[in-house]
Formats: structure tokens, C-alpha cells, sequence
């Protein structure tokens, strides 16, 4: 029916007609909150493109995320930055490495909170890449053994989920067959099936110090103007086990969030990366634009496209402000 009969601003009317008619709703528990951690006690080390995070020692990143999950917010995902770098990225998987003392010292505090770790090379190796690097070249299936291998030590400490972030072809396969033939069949997989190369990723790679040396990482995270090449990476990692499949970053690909909500059954998340956050944060300091508005509408707009949970460095400020 057109106008006059339809009046689509009948319903827009009051508060209450608004509250009745919302289609999407973010609750807390929607959000899963990225923290850097680095060796010591006491730390706690502003992330100057990042205001308002920091680097926490793993006593300071427990008392964090104890009180994000008393906001609600029901996961942490870990970085880790170690001492010490080299070729093979061997604090990556090192039983006592920042992350398995990061797990444990979170999980002995708030021992009902997800913890989830991030499965990848670069905050480990000199190079900076996220894999194995022979004659300038990033190592596929040489990479997928010590992915493997900081997957089980991740879980051996505590780690409720691992999330590979490399893109190396297969690893989610690879990473599965070995969880389970050390007996953690029960442990899911959050892959990053279309994780893009990315100018966003800026600040993060300042804050983990995990700029690569030489070259760029496209010849294995995706390139962005493909939007079908998502769709069969997505479909790959379902073939090889994920148990929940990720687009990332989010507010710039919103159509890749919404075509992989449309084929699949998995459930889906999207990552809201450091450059998304630094811009609505430079933006606010400046006065630019209203900077809690515009963080729930970044956020709404995310789950809205179809994501079931959003990695977000809002999710305490955001959890703080939903439960009022
Ligand atoms: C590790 C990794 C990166 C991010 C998450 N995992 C950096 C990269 O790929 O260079 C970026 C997250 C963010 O920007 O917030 N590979």
C-alpha cells in the first residue's frame, strides 16, 4: 500500500512504539573483548593509537577481564607480545610462554569466563610474518605443524577456544585432527575464514609489535576487493571443522558478514579491528562526532548484518553501558 495508507512513521512515534518494533537487540553477552598481554607484574602500558587499552602482565589482564565478566561479557581473546622473537617463532608454543601464563592467571580468577586464544606467528618472529618464511616466501604446510603446536599449548593451559588468524590453507583441518588426537575433541575452533589484508590493522600491529619486516601479508590474508573468494574460504573451514566461522575486519565488510550469514548454519562472528576503533576514537576526541553514540551504532550495525558475536575493544564500555 503507498502513501497516504502507509505511514512508516506511525511506528517511529514514541519510545515505547520504537522499543516494541526493534529488530536487533546487543546484550553483553554478544561480545567477546581482544587483550594484549606482555611478560611481568603490575604492567599496565597505555596503547597510544588505541585509547584506552593497554598492555596488561597477566595479574593485571586477569583483574580485567574479572571485571568485564562481571559487566557481562562472557570472552576474552589473548595476544600475546614475548621476550623474545626468532625464526620460528618458538615463544609462540613455549609451555610457560605469555599466553598459557595469561590463561592460567585469568582462568584461576574468573574461572567461569572463555578464554579464547589467538593461534598465529607474527607476535613471535623476528620477520614479523605469520608463518614460516623460506627465500622471502611464506611456508604453507611447514607452518601448519607449529600452529598446531601453540594451539595444544594454549588449550594445555587453560584456553577455552583456540582462533587461528594466519590464513595459511588448511590449518583449521590440520589444527582440529591434532586437538583431537591429544584428547581435546571437546575444544572448538573459531576460525578467521575471510580475514582480509587490511589497512586497519594499524594500531594493532604497533600494540603487538607485529609489523612484518619485509613485504605485506597478501599472499596469504585475502584481498579486498573479493567478495566470492570468502564465500569458498568460509566453506572450506566448515568442510575442516570450524565451529564458528569469522569475518574480519566488520564495519568495512558488512556484505562479506551478511553473504556468509546466508550459507551457513555456523554461528558467525566479526571482528571490529583496531583501525575501526582508533577512527571513532580520534573522531570523539576531537569532537567530531558523539563517540558512545556512533560505538553502539558501529556495534548494532554489526549484528545487524548478521554477525552473532562481535570481537570488540568496546566490550567493557559497551557492556557497561547496556547494563545501565
Ligand atoms: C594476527 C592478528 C592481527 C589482528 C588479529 N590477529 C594482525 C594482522 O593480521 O596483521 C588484527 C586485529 C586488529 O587490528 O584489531 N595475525
Amino acid at each position: 500500500m503507498p502513501f497516504p495508507e502507509s505511514r512508516p512513521r506511525r511506528l517511529r512515534a514514541t519510545p515505547a512504539l520504537r522499543d516494541l518494533v526493534r529488530e536487533t537487540v546487543l546484550t553483553p553477552h554478544d561480545f567477546i573483548w581482544p587483550i594484549f598481554v606482555e611478560p611481568g607484574k603490575g604492567v599496565r602500558k597505555p596503547i597510544t593509537s588505541m585509547p584506552g587499552q593497554f598492555r596488561y602482565s597477566p595479574d593485571e589482564a586477569a583483574r580485567e577481564a574479572k571485571a568485564a565478566y562481571a559487566l557481562g561479557v562472557p570472552a576474552v581473546i589473548l595476544f600475546g607480545i614475548p621476550e623474545h622473537k626468532d625464526s620460528v617463532g618458538s615463544s609462540a608454543y613455549a609451555r610457560d610462554g605469555i599466553i598459557p601464563q595469561a590463561i592460567r592467571a585469568i582462568r584461576k580468577e574468573v574461572p567461569d569466563m572463555l578464554v579464547i586464544t589467538d593461534v598465529c606467528l607474527c607476535e613471535y618472529t623476528d620477520h614479523g610474518h605469520c608463518g614460516l618464511v623460506e627465500d622471502g616466501k611464506v611456508l604453507n604446510d611447514d607452518t601448519l605443524d607449529l600452529l598446531a603446536k601453540e594451539a595444544v599449548a594454549h588449550v594445555k593451559a587453560g584456553a577455552g577456544m583456540v582462533a587461528p588468524s594466519d590464513m595459511m590453507d588448511g590449518r583449521v583441518g590440520y589444527i582440529r585432527d591434532v586437538l583431537d588426537e591429544e584428547g581435546f575433541e571437546e575444544i572448538p575452533i573459531m576460525a578467521y575464514s575471510a580475514k582480509y589484508a587490511s589497512a586497519f590493522y594499524g594500531p594493532f600491529r604497533e600494540a603487538a609489535e607485529s609489523s612484518p619486516a619485509f613485504g605485506d601479508r597478501r599472499t596469504y590474508q585475502m584481498d579486498p576487493p573479493n567478495a566470492m573468494e570468502a564465500l569458498r574460504e568460509a566453506v572450506l573451514d566448515e568442510e575442516e571443522g570450524a565451529d564458528i566461522l569469522m569475518v574480519k575486519p566488520a564495519g568495512p565488510y558488512l556484505d562479506i558478514v551478511r553473504e556468509i550469514r546466508e550459507i551457513t548454519d555456523l554461528p558467525l562472528a566479526a571482528y571490529q579491528v583496531s583501525g575501526e576503533y582508533a577512527m571513532i576514537e580520534a573522531a570523539a576526541e576531537r569532537g567530531w562526532i558523539d563517540g558512545e553514540r556512533v560505538m553502539m551504532e558501529s556495534l548494532i550495525s554489526i549484528k545487524r548484518a548478521g554477525a552473532d558475536m562481535i570481537l570488540t575493544y568496546y566490550a567493557p564500555r559497551a557492556a557497561a553501558l547496556l547494563a545501565g
